[in-house]
């Protein structure tokens, strides 16, 4: 979702993907119920960022404006998931207000993951899906969730989410640029580390969370299967944007064959023991199994 477009806008980097406006969303959302295709997860991409990001919960935001459309659209036939993290929204691209030494403030941002939570709940959202990595998040938005009338909203926890090279093309797609050449390895966990991963998953379903997520996918089957074994609850696994950028790349250069590689990645992931896949081929994959 882009704020402030009339046509859908490609995104060079994830081919076959578009920054939508509100009415091409609701036409692509149309289709995507007509295939079978059972819960969308939004992403938004304001026409105005700051410091806070607090384009984020207003009330008329990008995302809130979808969220309402689609309820409108499709009452309980389609499960809306919204991405609750400030990234996109902050004119510095980090997922949180900064503190004095320019680091992502954690206890700062969690009132604001808050606002964000009860804005999308109030637009019509199922799922919120906090992915900012922030210490005692789902704690956060489960309190402001409950204290207000919203206590059926579910949470699906991005906990397993690792600081991977393989977020790339998906920073393309919601124009975000980290101020200063920064990353996000002090609140993403770093990929050597598996332990780590089960502990914050752990933390997340003791602070309330009803769903899990492993991000990216394929590189961290081992902790999917870990999960799986560990945790009897929804495991879900994130296939991200550079996961799908280098099956299209060798593809058009004629290195591989696109269908079945994508269907072998899925498989991968179903197997590893995953319950739902976000992914970029769910059109494709639900195009092919018709
Ligand atoms: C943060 C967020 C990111 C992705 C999903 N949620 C970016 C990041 O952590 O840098 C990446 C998704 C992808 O690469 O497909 N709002």
């Amino acid at each position: 979702m882009r704020e402030g477009i009339d046509e859908p806008q490609p995104i060079p980097s994830l081919p076959g993907h578009f920054q939508h406006s509100r009415d091409s969303l609701r036409a692509e959302v149309d289709q995507l119920r007509a295939l079978g295709v059972g819960a969308v997860l939004l992403f938004g991409v304001p026409e105005t960022k700051d410091a806070e990001g607090s384009q984020a919960w207003n009330p008329d935001g990008i995302v809130q404006v979808a969220l309402a459309d689609l309820r409108d659209d499709h009452g309980d036939e389609m499960v809306l998931i919204a991405d609750l993290c400030l990234d996109e929204y902050t004119d510095h691209g980090h997922c949180g207000v900064l503190d004095t030494t320019g680091q992502p403030d954690n206890d700062a941002t969690l009132e604001l993951y808050a606002r964000v939570a009860l804005a999308q709940a109030q637009a019509g959202v199922d799922i919120v899906a906090p992915s900012g990595m922030m210490d005692g998040q789902v704690a956060a938005i489960r309190g402001a969730l409950d204290e207000t009338s919203f206590a059926d909203i579910a949470i699906l926890a991005y906990s397993a989410k690792y600081a991977t090279a393989l977020y790339g093309p998906f920073r393309d797609a919601v124009d975000v640029t980290i101020a200063g050449g920064g990353d996000r390895r002090g609140y993403q966990q770093d990929v050597a580390n598996a332990r780590e991963a089960v502990e914050e998953i752990r933390e997340d379903l003791a602070e309330g969370a009803d769903m899990v997520m492993v991000k990216p996918a394929l590189p961290f089957l081992d902790v999917i299967a870990r999960a799986r074994t560990e945790f009897d609850v929804p495991i879900a696994a994130y296939h991200v944007s550079g996961e799908y950028a280098m099956v299209h790349a060798a593809a058009r250069l004629g290195w591989l064959e696109l269908e079945p590689v994508a269907f072998e990645h899925s498989l991968a992931i179903k197997r590893a023991g995953a319950d739902l896949i976000c992914s970029y081929f769910a059109r494709l994959l639900a195009e092919r199994l018709q």
